[in-house]
């Protein structure tokens, strides 16, 4: 097991909530660390610029204060998603934010973050870096990152094509860092199966869209609760990336899901403004393949603690087919 210090023995369960574009304020984060597991949210979130630094002092004393109130309690820390492209004209405002107030963890997306590890190290911030194969995965590492974040199949968003099974061991290898995995992980069994592969933490989406906390519209979360793994459509179209979208969504806005055409990948933007990707997000919803799993809308400290129970039964059921 390789974790850093600030999550040895501040976990319920070994648990990131993931940055979700829109979705994920302070709000959510906050249920999420209270829970026990890590929350997270995009920079890009706080609009404009000066609210990010709102939202990280909001979360830190709220979570301070709720720690100081239940001092048995496993108060998890939080996490920054930065989005590493040349059409984010923030990132260097944001990350200066996060690391004034020593954000605990960056999640860094895209481009291998040299200047943004650096930045993190400077207060002793953790930087884990998402990445769908171990090309990307290897030019990260070679960055400094502490943290690998594996986006396998049918994650949602922004996703790769790669079995878990293939890219947690081969990865595994030669990596001696935090190791996450992603796609398509919806309960306690998913949790434990990432960590019999040797992950270190499951790296959750799509499930948290559908809480009483996440910042979605009720038609997104009735139809997280409605549709299953069959209604997931993996498409590059909308922000150039290969992602995972739910093709009622598609379908809605008046496209075929099942005829789309190819993106242009230059047309990647990531910035502040209005664009594709606040389109993409906003009106086609993101979803990976875990969707059949989800068929309500609960708080996220009951869902925490679903997900923990299942954890722990999974254990069990394993022990007891293993020896
Ligand atoms: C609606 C939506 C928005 C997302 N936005 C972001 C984002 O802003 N930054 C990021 O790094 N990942 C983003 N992701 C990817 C997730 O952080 C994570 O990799 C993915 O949800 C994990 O797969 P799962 O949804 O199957 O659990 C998004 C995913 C979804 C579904």
């Amino acid at each position: 097991m390789s974790l850093p210090p600030v999550l040895q023995n501040s976990l319920e369960i070994p648990v990131v909530g993931s940055p979700l574009f829109i979705v994920s304020g302070p709000e959510l984060v906050i249920a999420q660390c209270k829970a026990g597991i890590v929350g997270s949210f995009p920079a890009l979130n706080a609009r404009p610029e000066p609210v990010l630094e709102e939202w990280i002092i909001r979360i830190k004393t709220e979570l301070a204060e709720y720690q100081a109130a239940n001092p048995d309690k496993k108060v998890a820390p939080f996490a920054v998603n930065q989005i590493c492209h040349s059409s984010n004209n923030r990132l260097m405002h944001d990350m200066e934010v996060c690391t004034k107030h020593e954000v605990p963890i960056i999640i860094t997306s895209l481009r291998p973050p040299a200047e943004i590890v650096e930045a993190a190290h400077s207060y002793g911030g953790k930087v884990f870096h998402d990445v769908i194969n171990v090309k990307h995965a290897k030019k990260a590492a070679e960055q400094g990152v502490d943290g690998l974040i594996l986006v396998c199949a049918g994650a949602g968003g922004h996703a790769g094509t790669l079995s878990p099974f293939a890219l947690v061991r081969e990865v595994k290898e030669w990596f001696d860092g935090t190791i996450l995995l992603s796609g398509a992980i919806s309960d306690g069994f998913s949790v434990a199966s990432a960590l019999a592969l040797g992950a270190d933490l499951a790296y959750i989406g799509s499930r948290f869209i559908s809480t009483e906390e996440a910042n979605a519209d009720q038609a997104y979360k009735e139809a997280l609760q409605k549709y299953a793994a069959d209604d997931i459509i993996y498409s590059n179209l909308f922000t150039g990336v290969h992602g995972n979208y739910l093709a009622p969504s598609i379908a809605d806005s008046g496209l075929d899901p099942n005829n789309l055409p190819v993106a242009d990948k230059s047309k990647m933007n990531f910035g502040s403004g209005g664009n594709m990707k606040q389109k993409a997000w906003k009106d086609i919803w993101g979803c990976g393949q875990g969707i059949g799993l989800i068929d309500d809308a609960p708080p996220v400290a009951d869902l925490v603690a679903r997900m923990k129970a299942e954890f722990d039964e999974a254990r069990e059921q394993f022990n007891a087919k293993a020896s």
